[in-house]
């Protein structure tokens, strides 16, 4: 079963969300695609209100590294389990670069997403400096260390790895096929280094970067890839209604 997580960023109102669910609803039918929407966090009890009783999936795009408390502005874990979220993403490119998230923060919320029962979708990708400078392995590693440092193998079953190069991230710049291939084989790699092979063939990954309706079949294709984390290219629902029905899993 492929994944398709849909990453709303910060786009659209609540009733923005509201249209945009009434179209997409009808239109999805798949129960061999898990489709997993993650509007902003104003817009999740709305979503979760009009989603009840679908094959539809509601996630969160981040949460607080703490787990209650003095951080004005922030959300929770809890707090977005109670609105009905069941997954969360955790450290996307634009968190580590904007708001300067670290390994350290980011896996401290990996723990707490964990501890309120919310899958996690934790984004690793290299920079185009990292790219040129031939780090990709080096960083994709470190990332993965970082981000499940201290976690028990069995709790990788609730942890999806989004690989997504930050230069392809809304540039409509893709990775050739064979690069991200050899990104995935060291994802698990590392995995299975730092649990076991089981793990490291077991870990869910989908790739994530400037996926469209055109390059969307040949990416989750390939063998490695569980699926797809679509940011650009799913705002529009009847587009993106096209894309889930076109895409093969
Ligand atoms: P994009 O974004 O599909 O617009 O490149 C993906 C993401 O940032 O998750």
């Amino acid at each position: 079963m492929k994944k398709i997580i849909a990453n709303f960023k910060m786009n659209k109102t609540n009733s923005q969300v509201k249209e945009y669910i009434m179209k997409l609803l009808p239109r999805f039918d798949r129960d061999d695609v898990e489709l997993v929407l993650c509007p902003p966090a104003t817009s999740l009890s709305i979503a979760n209100f009009l989603l009840d009783g679908s094959l539809i999936k509601l996630g969160a795009q981040n949460l607080s590294d703490e787990e209650e408390g003095k951080n004005t502005g922030d959300i929770s874990g809890e707090m977005l389990k109670d609105c009905g979220a069941s997954y969360v993403i955790v450290g996307h490119s634009e968190r580590r670069t904007k708001f300067r998230e670290n390994g350290k923060a980011i896996n401290k919320k990996i723990k707490i997403a964990l501890k309120n029962r919310l899958k996690v979708i934790f984004c690793i990708g290299e920079s185009l400096t990292d790219k040129n400078l031939q780090k990709t392995q080096e960083v994709l590693k470190a990332q993965i260390e970082d981000g499940l440092k201290g976690l028990y193998e069995n709790e990788l079953d609730n942890i999806i790895i989004a690989y997504e190069p930050v230069w392809a991230i809304g540039s409509g710049k893709t990775p050739l096929l064979k690069e991200i291939e050899s990104s995935m084989k060291l994802i698990r790699k590392t995995v299975a280094n730092d649990f076991s092979n089981k793990a490291g063939e077991k870990i869910e990954i989908v790739y994530g970067g400037s996926v469209d309706n055109k390059n969307c079949n040949s990416i989750s294709k390939l063998k490695d890839v569980n699926g797809l984390l679509i940011g650009g290219a799913c705002l529009d629902p009847i587009n993106f209604s096209q894309l889930l029905r076109d895409v093969k899993a």
